[in-house]
């Protein structure tokens, strides 16, 4: 595997191999790799004969009081993951390579699907979220791009942006890799001390208590939200906000929607973390 930290030295590397008709995939990541991230690679290798990794935290998607200082970066560990995974080249670029004229730039900005749940809850985050990937895709210029179904309401932001902008790449977006307790893999886990780790599977049965909710034919949005709500406020969770929306849109959820998804986000003392479950209701 090789490493490299310039726009430029990552494109010598890939120009020759395109010129083969060589496939390439990107995984875009924050680093601090755990099995999620890896499965991403993985599947990369099935979709492609070059698969580029990305490391890069990303100044511009997070807000003035959030985590960009303290989020955890451990390289070398990441490396050896990615090495083991069969990953073939990593990009880890500085700030100033990716933003040489600082916050004074261009943007992306896909409207609709990022205006409620983390996009109301985080202004911008889906901006810095969509131009730093849009910079990828042009660094990279892969045929298909791999997401996780974790950051759902990222997947369709990126989905849109690609139909939207006509960009020639495939996502594609996996399966939430999970605890044997459930709990959504995820960077920020590492941030949850002995007493909130016990605890921080009740975002996940929240979402389920609401899924079966549906499931079982109960109509109420609403009574279903504020049931499980309870639930989680009572493991000792502060929600941010709990959902039912359409799974292709993220809209709001039509009584006539088969297709939804539950989307969660709810603080732990300090930590943020958030989750999703998508279900199919077999409409009579
Ligand atoms: P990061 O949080 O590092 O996640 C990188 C990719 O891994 C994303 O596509 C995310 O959805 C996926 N992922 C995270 N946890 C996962 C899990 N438990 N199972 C499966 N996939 C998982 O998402 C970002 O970084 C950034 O916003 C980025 C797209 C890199 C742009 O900066």
């Amino acid at each position: 595997m090789k490493t490299l930290n310039t726009i430029k030295a990552i494109r010598k590397e890939l120009h020759p191999l395109r010129m083969e008709k060589k496939r390439i995939a990107l995984v875009p990541t924050m680093g601090n790799l755990h099995a999620g991230h890896i499965s991403l690679v993985k599947e990369a290798l099935n979709y492609a004969d070059v698969v580029v990794s990305t490391i890069f935290v990303n100044p511009m998607q997070f807000g003035p009081n959030e985590d960009l200082d303290s989020y955890p970066r451990t390289l070398e560990a990441d490396k050896q993951k990615l090495l083991d995974a069969g990953n073939h080249f990593l990009l880890t670029p500085s700030v100033e390579e990716i933003y040489p004229s600082g916050m004074d730039q261009t943007t992306v900005h896909v409207p609709g699907c990022t205006e409620y749940l983390c996009g109301e809850k985080r202004p911008g985050h889906f901006d810095g979220v969509t131009t730093v990937v849009t910079k990828l895709f042009n660094m990279i210029q892969p045929d298909v791009a791999v997401f996780g179904q974790k950051d759902y309401q990222q997947l369709t932001t990126i989905r849109k942006m690609v139909r939207d902008l006509c960009f020639p790449i495939e996502i594609i977006g996996l399966e939430t890799c999970r605890e044997a307790d459930k709990l959504a893999m995820s960077s920020r886990n590492g941030y949850l001390d002995k007493e909130e780790r016990n605890k921080a599977p009740a975002l996940y049965q929240a979402l389920e208590q609401i899924k079966l909710a549906l499931l079982s034919g109960e109509k109420s949005h609403t009574t279903i939200i504020k049931n499980a709500q309870q639930s989680l406020e009572s493991a000792g969770f502060s929600t941010d906000y709990l959902e039912i929306r359409d799974a292709d849109t993220l809209e709001c959820a039509s009584t006539d929607s088969a297709r939804l998804v539950v989307l969660g986000a709810a603080f732990l003392g300090k930590t943020r973390l958030i989750d999703n479950l998508a279900l199919e209701l077999n409409q009579k």
